[in-house]
Parts: structure tokens; C-alpha cells; sequence
């Protein structure tokens, strides 16, 4: 459904019961995810030209949510993928209204964009410390496949990535 908003929800009943609605992201959504950026990874958030080159770039999908029926209103979440044959790649995720549903939405369309475009399988990275996203991504049906030592870098901290995987048929 890209290029239209999209309330989340089955077919039968679409989201009736929510008051925010998913539609593709576009360049003029790029200086309000960059805020939204600095709030959810303060160390280390994507400048607004980093943002743009992502959702320009042919082979990425990115999805917002915002209020509204049109998802017209006030940003609550965004991801990101990147496309490359059989994989996936879950670029960025966040939600500024945690425990709503949103990320598994925002997480949804993502997998649905990579199995459209023939992907077979999406994988992500994710900070071992971030004990929140790894049981959001478990609940999802990702595991852990691999671990990349000192993958982050944090005020001069080095912090693992643990890979996560899921298929996606
Ligand atoms: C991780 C994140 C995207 C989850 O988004 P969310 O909108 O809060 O998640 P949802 O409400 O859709 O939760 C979906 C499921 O994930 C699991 N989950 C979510 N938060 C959890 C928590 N704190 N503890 C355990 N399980 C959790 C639950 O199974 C939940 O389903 P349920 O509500 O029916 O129990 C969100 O917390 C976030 O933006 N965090 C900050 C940014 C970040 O770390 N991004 C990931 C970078 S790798």
C-alpha cells in the first residue's frame, strides 16, 4: 500500500480501536523523524542528511506512524529497512508511545515490504544492552544468530550487536 495511509488492524477490522494510522515516509517527514532520532537514540542519532539519503536511497522502505486516520498528525514512530536481494535489513526502528502496538506495526510493514520485494529472510542488529528492543524482536519470532564484538561505539564505550533473524515465508 504504498503512497497511502493505512490504519493497523486484520482486514475485517482496521484499526478501529486506535487513534494513529501507518503511511510510507516522504523527504518533508525527514526534519521530524531527526528530532524524534535524538530522543530515541541520543547516542547515536541520524543527522537530517543521513535520514534523507536513507529514505531517497531506491532500495530502502521507510514507514511512519502519526495520529490520525491519514497518520496526518503528530509523529509517534518510524523504521526502516534496506533491500538487497534475499535479505532484509531492519535499519531503524523506534516508537515515542511505547507498549501501544506501534513497533509491531511499524515492524509488519517492514517485513511485508521485504517480502514483497522477494525477500526471504530479514535480519537486524540490535545493542546487547537494550533489553527492551531484544524481548520486542523475540515476541516477534527473531533469534539470535550471531554477535559482533564492539560493534558500537559509545562515549568511548564498545558495546556488542547481537544479529537477530526471522523468515520471512
Ligand atoms: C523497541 C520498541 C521499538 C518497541 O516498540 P513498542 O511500540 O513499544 O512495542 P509494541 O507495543 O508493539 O510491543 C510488541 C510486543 O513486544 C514485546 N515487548 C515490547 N516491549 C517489551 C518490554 N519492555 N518487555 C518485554 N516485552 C516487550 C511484547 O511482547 C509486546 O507485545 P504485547 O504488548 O502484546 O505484550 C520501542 O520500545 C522503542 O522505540 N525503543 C527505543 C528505540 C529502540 O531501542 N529501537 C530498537 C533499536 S534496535
Amino acid at each position: 500500500m504504498v503512497g497511502d495511509a493505512q490504519t493497523p488492524g486484520t482486514a475485517e477490522s482496521p484499526g478501529t480501536d486506535t487513534d494513529w494510522a501507518l503511511r510510507p515516509v516522504t523527504i518533508e517527514d525527514v526534519e521530524e523523524i531527526a528530532f524524534a532520532e535524538l530522543e530515541l537514540f541520543p547516542d547515536e542519532s541520524w543527522n537530517v542528511f543521513q535520514l534523507a539519503a536513507e529514505i531517497e536511497h531506491p532500495d530502502r522502505r521507510y514507514v511512519l506512524a502519526a495520529q490520525g486516520p491519514q497518520a496526518d498528525g503528530a509523529l509517534l514512530g518510524y523504521a526502516g529497512i534496506m533491500l538487497a536481494g534475499d535479505l532484509a535489513d531492519l535499519h531503524t526502528i523506534g516508537t515515542r508511545r511505547e507498549g501501544a502496538g506501534i513497533g509491531r506495526a511499524l515492524l509488519g510493514w517492514c517485513e511485508e515490504q521485504a517480502r514483497s520485494a522477494g525477500a526471504g529472510r530479514m535480519l537486524l542488529e540490535v545493542r546487547e544492552d537494550n533489553s527492551r528492543a531484544r524481548a520486542f524482536y523475540a515476541a516477534a519470532g527473531y533469534r539470535e544468530i550471531d554477535r559482533r564484538r564492539g560493534y558500537y561505539r559509545i562515549r568511548g564505550r564498545r558495546i556488542d550487536a547481537l544479529v537477530m533473524e526471522r523468515a520471512l515465508s
